[in-house]
């Protein structure tokens, strides 16, 4: 058998192959979040950047593409683990001890999944545009960006430029409850699945020592906590009624 087939098929090929596409994920988990933090600013911010990445074109598709690669390999080696690892208990265990590693461990399949039916519905409710707000089905749909949009001081987006109403559509698909519980509770699901993803990859890797693994935990406890709390301002500023659409959608929604 080639290398490349050997590695697929090692229980540490396996682990490198989930660490990997685990780093670019929370990578792009960490942009994204960044990115959307800009709602927090006038509408033309995250307008304008929405635009620009739509205009990325076929560089995008691309970037989707390796993203959606990247899941695909995360959970085929996540569940390949899964079944060798039962496959190598050959008599089941008398007594089932539930100590801490291996429920966190459990805890990391069904975050998984509710991360991943969140994902579809996430990709259903603003990319498609299945479910949203009636409001938005109108013109209002579209803005116009009163000022340049920048990326590292180079302007990306033209002053009077026809763009998506992302910040309106946003705030909008938030003002329900029900969805912004949803999304409240996926985020947190998600980054208790970044938080043991981080034990795991430090292990696979070789870099969890007794003399670090308390630093390592608290820094990965700190960063998660804060993933969670970007996260969770967006919904919870706009049920708080600290963000509100633009005047003009404001009115309409109110008709
Ligand atoms: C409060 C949290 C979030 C907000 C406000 C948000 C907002 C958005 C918006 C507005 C878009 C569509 C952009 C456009 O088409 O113009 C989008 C796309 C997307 N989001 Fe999120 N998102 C959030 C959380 C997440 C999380 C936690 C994940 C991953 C688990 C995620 C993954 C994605 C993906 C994969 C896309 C598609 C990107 C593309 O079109 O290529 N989002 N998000």
């Amino acid at each position: 058998m080639n290398l490349v087939g050997s590695f697929f098929l090692s229980t540490i090929g396996r682990k490198i192959i989930m660490a990997l596409t685990g780093v670019i994920l929370i990578g792009f988990v960490v942009g994204h979040l960044v990115g959307n933090l800009q709602i927090f600013s006038a509408p033309d911010k995250i307008n304008g950047y929405a635009h620009f990445l739509q205009s990325l074109g076929p560089l995008l598709w691309l970037v989707r593409l390796g993203l959606l690669a990247c899941v695909g390999l995360h959970i085929w080696a996540a569940a390949a683990l899964t079944l060798d690892n039962n496959r190598a208990r050959t008599t089941p265990y008398g007594f089932k001890h539930t100590i801490q590693a291996t429920l966190a461990s459990r805890a990391m399949r069904w975050t998984g999944f509710v991360v991943l039916a969140f994902l579809i519905y996430h990709l259903a409710h603003f990319t498609v545009g299945a479910a949203q707000a009636k409001t938005f089905k109108t013109n209002l749909a579209e803005y116009t960006m009163t000022g340049e949009y920048h990326i590292a001081g180079v302007p990306v987006v033209a002053a009077g430029a026809k763009v998506h109403d992302v910040h309106s559509m946003v705030i909008l698909g938030f003002q329900s409850p029900v969805v912004s519980l949803f999304y409240i509770i996926a985020v947190g699901l998600l980054a208790m699945h970044i938080l043991h993803g981080f034990d795991s990859m430090f292990q696979t890797l070789g870099l969890r020592s007794n003399k670090w693994s308390g630093a390592l935990r608290a820094v990965s406890i700190a960063l998660c906590l804060a993933y969670f709390v970007g996260n969770l301002a967006i919904p919870g500023a706009v049920l708080a009624g600290k963000l509100q659409p633009r005047s003009e959608v404001r009115a309409a929604a109110q008709r």
